[in-house]
């Protein structure tokens, strides 16, 4: 049978998802801008904190629309 990894980053530990050498590694702005446009609606499933959602909101504008999942709670306590 196979195997499944259950394991989730835990809330306690979502500070360090967002610091400023993962931005400069993995820049939100560059690696989004090919695909969201203005006034698009995204769906960003596991967006923790929202490293890469809080970008999504600023690159959609007042028109468009971010829905952001996460299995943990915590998690959209945090992004709200
Ligand atoms: C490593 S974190 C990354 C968070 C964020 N996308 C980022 O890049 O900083 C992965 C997140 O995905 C969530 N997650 C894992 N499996 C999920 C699932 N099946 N549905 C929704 N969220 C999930 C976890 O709770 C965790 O917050």
């Amino acid at each position: 049978m196979k195997k499944i990894n259950t394991l989730v980053c835990p809330v306690a530990l979502s500070g360090s998802l967002d610091n400023s050498i993962r931005r400069w590694l993995q820049n939100p702005q560059k690696i989004l801008s090919p695909y969201i446009a203005e006034g698009m609606t995204v769906l960003d499933v596991g967006c923790g904190p929202g490293f890469f959602s809080l970008e999504m909101v600023r690159m959609v504008g007042k028109f468009g629309r971010i829905i952001a999942a996460d299995l943990q709670e915590g998690m959209l306590q945090i992004i709200t």
